[in-house]
């Protein structure tokens, strides 16, 4: 296993490109087993979580090829074998391959996911929706077994907003008869990707992006090409060390608007932020003023960037809140920068950042964006090397770490721990 060594106190300077999104790259490579031809994706980001998935995906009988950026996935000879243990466990997203076999098959028996582990995360969503589309669902021994003689659409109101409930409804109801309507459905932009590929493969999706999703089932869907949307946590993460370590640089390759809660926040922390087509600048200042900050369902701040913002925020002067009001205890990064020497106490599911110098330790990353939160606490620190085991979470997230951090000047390398 490796561990990330980083000698910190660098401003980054340069340009990064952003790659294709991690959490629409894991739902487009299920969604793609619903159509009988090929389907080929652009823009998949190297990462071992999309690694995982294509070969869950040659377990089923999909034939795969993967070449740069580009997968094509044929599904002609596909089978709805049961996959309750192996690589399903290693993450989370393989609950897709419970709407997309279902919509394939009408059957599916998968494991209980694995992922990153923060906290319990239930699925009672996904399961109330195939449930109201007319399936059978039982638990058998840690695999959920999902069974429908024939899917019907129905109207689904979410009690909470999921991204993956959403997504795996949307793609079981693709080939249900009639309509499905989500009500309270998710709005991240994932899901506008997954609905995306799903209407160029022939499903009939309106309203994505908004509260009320309307699926009316097709009888089959066929091969197109996509290409995937760029990864908004990854440019986050990048716009939020740049700001930390006082840096300059030019986040290239993004969705301006998919930015603006993260955007609106750094603004508000006193960093210089330029707009552009599709780059963000992010020009550091050298004092930054206490800011509380609350993660929310998109469009609201990003869950997954509330744990490297905490690591931003301890670089403020005075005290900041941030709120998590989506996961009550995603704080497993603020031990970890408690021996960084940063001034953080939980209280709740509040974390309280008072700001100041830290210092460099061994840490831990104990999940993706607990280790994204190390890698920028460990990029402001000017005195010794830290290092960061647990790099295989960090992996999961973010292509080429080491070499983006380079060639942005950044002192940074892997060691075999
Ligand atoms: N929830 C339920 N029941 C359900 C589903 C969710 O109570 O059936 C709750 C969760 O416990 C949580 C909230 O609803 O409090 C939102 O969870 P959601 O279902 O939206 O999360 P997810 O789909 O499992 C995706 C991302 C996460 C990201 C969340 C929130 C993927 C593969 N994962 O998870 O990404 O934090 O949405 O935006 O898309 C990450 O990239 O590091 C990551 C964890």
């Amino acid at each position: 296993m490796d561990k990330l060594m980083i000698r910190g106190g660098r401003p980054l300077r340069g340009t990064v490109s952003i790659s294709g999104a991690k959490n629409s790259a894991v739902a487009l490579l299920p969604a793609a087993i619903l159509a009988e031809s090929e389907v080929v994706l652009d823009n998949l980001p190297h990462l071992s979580d999309v690694a995982v998935y294509a070969d869950l995906l040659e377990q089923l009988g999909a034939g795969i090829s993967w070449n740069g950026e580009t997968m094509r996935i044929d599904s002609s000879s596909l089978n709805s074998i049961p996959m309750p243990n192996g690589k399903v466990k290693l993450l989370r997203a393989s609950y897709y391959l419970m709407g997309a076999l279902l919509g394939r098959f009408g059957e599916a028996t998968i494991g209980l996911p694995g992922g990153c582990n923060f906290e319990p995360r239930p699925i009672d969503q996904h399961i109330k929706g195939f449930e109201a589309l007319g399936a059978q669902v039982s638990n058998d021994q840690g695999s959920i077994r999902i069974v429908a003689k024939e899917l019907r659409g129905a109207k689904i109101y979410l009690d909470v907003s999921s991204v993956g409930a959403t997504i795996n409804i949307m793609l079981a109801a693709s080939r249900a008869k009639g309509l499905t309507t989500i009500e309270n459905a998710a709005k991240e932009p994932e899901i506008i990707d997954v609905a995306t590929l799903l209407n160029a493969m022939g499903a009939k999706i309106k309203g994505a992006g908004t509260e009320t999703i309307r699926i009316e089932g097709v009888d089959g869907l066929h091969g197109c090409r996509h290409s995937i949307i760029p990864d908004r946590i990854q440019a986050g993460t990048y716009m939020i060390a740049a700001a930390a370590t006082r840096g300059d640089v030019l986040i290239d390759g993004v969705i301006p608007k998919h930015m603006e809660a993260i955007t609106a926040k750094l603004l508000e922390l006193g960093v210089h932020v330029e707009e552009m087509d599709e780059a963000i600048r992010i020009v550091g200042a050298p004092r930054y003023e206490a800011v509380d900050v609350k993660a929310l369902v998109y469009p609201g701040f990003a869950t997954d960037l509330q744990s490297p913002m905490t690591s931003l925020l301890t670089q403020a002067s005075g005290v900041s809140i941030l709120t998590d009001y989506v996961y009550s205890n995603r704080f497993k990064h603020v031990p970890e920068l408690v021996r960084m020497g940063a001034n953080i106490r939980v209280e709740g599911r509040s974390a309280i950042i008072e700001g100041n110098q830290l210092n460099s330790a061994k840490v831990k990353a104990a999940d993706l964006r607990a280790g994204a939160a190390l890698v920028v606490a460990a990029l402001t620190v000017a005195d010794g090397i830290t290092e960061i085991t647990g790099v295989d979470y960090i992996d999961r997230g973010y292509d080429n770490l080491v070499e983006k951090l380079r060639a942005l000047g950044a002192d940074v390398w892997r060691e075999k721990d």
